[in-house]
């Protein structure tokens, strides 16, 4: 089993290290291959996505990603930008279903900014669809107005689009996965404004038809954004489009005490995927050896169960990030009083420690 390593900018590169390190642990002779992506990658190679970076990604069974970008980078025209990177995969690769499981660990219930009986127990999974939309539609591009409110004026414009398949097939993942679960999707639309979101729905109501055993329910986006954060529990799977799977994923993320706890897998129709933590690469704290490096190391996990067909791994993985979560183990991100705060590295030493069925050693309490 061939592994792609791509960590990226910023963080990026230390947190996908504490994910190695803990497959590194599993004995699962996997060959990993690491290249540059994203910032790094233009600085190196002049692009974002170099050809070997991409054909590495192809090559492989699976992807573990970092993050990319950088504010320095946003000067640069966009094709060339840090983000090209992870949409060029995503387009290239047809990444289409992104799984973004939000679960409030017992032990971080107080690391939320919500109420901790809002989030207690939570597990919810957000499915995004991800190689669609106004993300990828054309055209798109900046010209001169010739109606609106001021024709003439210099315009910015973007196309929001949806096709029955693209549609189809995200509501297949999403009902599928709903049977694993508790047996209900909410679909989130803005059928109430947008003609691709009535189509979204109108696609999501046909395709539903062939799982009378799903309870489907269809929200507005804006109702989604605030139930999110009203009764959360409420949800299970979510499925949507990708621009309101982005913004609603990194809500739910808050739910869950951090966005630095929640991984995601990104499919294609094969069940091949590329693994990322869903937050970014967080330029403000790079370098300081601080970043919360689970989420990348619960991708992994995912990875595991997912594309590699190692639950038994990905269990252990899951396993010993809650034990060191129990051993009081916190990132800066997850730290409250009487917990013991960790850097990355430290974090990922007590992941590897606990896989390997040591006993986590807890420091003096800071
Ligand atoms: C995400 C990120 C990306 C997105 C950016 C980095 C292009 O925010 O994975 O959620 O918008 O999809
Ligand atoms: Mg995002």
């Amino acid at each position: 089993m061939k592994i792609a390593i791509l960590p990226g900018d910023g963080i990026g590169t230390e947190i996908v290290e504490q994910a190695v390190r803990v497959l590194g642990v599993l004995d699962l002779r996997l060959e990993t291959e690491t290249a540059l992506v994203g910032g790094a990658a233009y600085e190196a190679h002049g692009h974002p996505l170099p050809d070997s970076t991409l054909k590495l990604a192809k090559a492989a069974d699976a992807i573990l990603f970092g993050a990319v970008g950088d504010w320095k980078y946003d000067k640069l025209e966009r094709a060339l930008r840090p983000e090209q990177a992870i949409l060029g995969l995503r387009k290239h690769l047809g990444l289409f279903a992104n799984f973004r499981p939000a679960l409030c660990y017992e032990q971080l219930t107080h690391a939320s900014s919500l109420k901790p009986e809002l989030v207690a127990g939570l597990d919810i999974l957000i499915i995004r669809e991800l190689t669609g939309d106004i993300y990828f539609g054309q055209p798109r591009g900046r010209r001169t107005a010739v109606d609106g409110h001021f024709p003439g004026a210099e315009e910015a414009f973007d196309t929001m689009r949806y096709s029955r398949p693209e549609i189809e097939r995200i509501a297949h993942v999403a009902f599928q996965a709903a049977r694993k679960r508790s047996k209900k999707v909410t679909s989130v639309d803005k059928a109430n404004v947008l003609e691709t979101f009535q189509f979204w729905k109108d696609v999501v109501t046909e395709v539903h038809a062939q799982y009378p055993d799903v309870e489907l329910e269809h929200m507005y986006v804006d109702n989604a954004a605030m139930q999110l954060v009203r009764a959360p529990k409420k949800f299970d799977v979510v499925v949507t489009g990708n621009m309101f799977g982005d913004i609603l994923s990194d809500e739910a993320a808050m739910l869950t005490g951090s966005i630095g706890m929640l991984p995601s897998a990104s499919l294609d129709k094969a069940g091949k995927g590329l693994y990322e933590p869903s937050h970014g690469s967080a330029p403000d704290i790079a370098g300081k050896g601080v970043a919360n490096p689970l989420a990348t190391i619960l991708s992994a996990a995912m990875m595991l169960r997912f594309s590699l067909n190692r639950p038994a791994a990905a269990d252990r993985i899951e396993h010993a990030v809650k034990a060191v979560l129990a051993a009081g183990l916190r990132t800066p991100d997850i730290w409250s009083e009487g917990t013991t705060k960790v850097g990355t590295r430290e974090m990922g030493d007590a992941v590897v420690a606990a896989v390997a069925g040591k006993t986590i050693a807890t420091k003096t309490k800071s």
